[in-house]
């Protein structure tokens, strides 16, 4: 039996990268320079998987290379622990080895059963989170190595301590020739508050690095050739295949992966087949749209279904621009990901994801009807 060879979920290896040459470079001559990058990216746009790509080739080229999720992180022990658990997982040979003797040694990030006092705790958390940040220090002052930090989801040190990137900033700032960071998040108006605002301690301390919808010249390889070594042919559906998706990496796949389903072995799709499969996707994108439309207020919500109908400005004669309610309304959306500014069109914006516009400028049914 032939396996859907699309994956949808989760990050994806080397292999299954559409493009991101361009910017695996970048990040590679950033961190060989002795810079820091920081990459932004509304959710699902393959950030993980490109920061999987950079780790393996700088090892290739004999760096250690550390990925830290901060994804879900409440307290700096949590922080400190998760930094403690990459470097575990990530290092290898006598490095590793070498890990796994010091890291005894270090201030505990568990502080045992039994009740602690608040001050007590966050003291030991600093502490044990100092001891953490300074190890690329210590990997380069022993074995000459130097290390990639990779720091996914890195807004997530705010919800343990709302400065934490103060604390940060003052561990890692020496480390000069022993590591360069990359900072990802997905929460594009947290990652700007924290490498935007002047106030905060990585106030421009990380070059940008946006991630593009993806061109349609090589997904379009890539889903034919993908299409043809498993036995199908994606035949006509794959030029509205690449409309419908508009360049979303994630609702690419998952678009593709639909349609290879509806594809008959060995047989050809079209645009019925096509039809078909984006029926199928959004009845099984439902509830996760309504679960978004349900958190948003009304405010946001008739601004997101302008963005999506994109017939007129969405500034009328007379209302107060930016400042007013449909400012701070689009304001707010931006800052989620759920909306970017696009010069492209009526409103100077479009919806990020475009299975949810096309759900939106269809009157947000409660269910999807299957295509005949
Ligand atoms: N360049 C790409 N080529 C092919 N597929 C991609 C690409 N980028 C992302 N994807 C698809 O998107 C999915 C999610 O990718 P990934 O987890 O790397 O994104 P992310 O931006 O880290 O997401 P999150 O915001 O959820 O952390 C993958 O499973 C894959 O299907
Ligand atoms: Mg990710």
């Amino acid at each position: 039996m032939e396996v859907n060879p699309f994956r949808y979920s989760g990050p994806v290896s080397s292999e299954d990268l559409i493009g991101r040459d361009v910017e695996t470079e970048q990040l590679q001559r950033t961190a060989e320079e002795g810079n820091n990058s920081r990459l932004v990216a509304p959710r699902r746009y393959g950030k993980t998987s490109l920061l999987r790509r950079l780790t393996s080739e700088v090892r290739e080229d004999g760096w250690e290379a550390v990925y830290v999720d901060f994804f879900g992180v409440v307290t700096l022990a949590d922080v400190a622990q998760r930094i403690d658990r990459a470097y575990v997982r990530d290092l290898s040979g006598p490095v590793a080895r070498w890990y796994d003797g010091l890291r005894r040694t270090l201030s505990s990030v568990n502080l045992g059963a039994g009740p602690v006092r608040a001050g007590v705790q966050l003291a030991a958390g600093t502490t044990a989170l100092q001891d953490r940040l300074d190890l690329p220090r210590r990997v380069h002052a022993k074995h000459g190595r130097r290390v990639l930090v990779v720091f996914d989801e890195f807004q997530g040190v705010l919800t343990a301590q709302n400065d934490a990137d103060a604390l940060i900033r003052a561990e890692i700032q020496h480390h000069g020739e022993a590591a360069s960071y990359v900072f990802a998040g997905s929460h594009v108006g947290m990652m700007r508050e924290l490498f935007g605002d002047r106030r905060r301690a990585f106030y421009a301390q990380a070059r940008e690095l946006a991630l593009p919808p993806l061109s349609d010249g090589p997904t379009a390889a890539f889903l034919t050739a993908r299409f043809s070594a498993s036995g199908r042919d994606v035949g006509t559906a794959l030029g509205p295949l690449l409309d419908v998706a508009a360049g979303h990496p994630q609702r690419t796949i998952l678009l593709a992966h639909a349609l290879w389903e509806q594809t008959p072995r060995a047989g050809t799709a079209d645009e019925a087949t096509l039809a078909d499969a984006v029926a199928r996707t959004l009845s099984q994108l439902l509830s996760e749209f309504q679960g978004l439309w349900s958190s948003l207020t009304s405010g946001q919500r008739r601004v997101l279904v302008r963005v999506a109908e994109n017939t007129d400005a969405l500034y009328a004669v007379g209302t107060h621009g930016r400042g007013g309610s449909v400012g701070t309304a689009l304001a707010a959306l931006v800052d989620r990901g759920e909306v970017v500014a696009d010069t492209s069109t009526r409103t100077g914006h479009r919806i990020v994801d475009p299975l949810l516009a096309l759900w939106l400028r269809n009157g947000r049914p409660q269910a999807w009807p299957e295509s005949e």
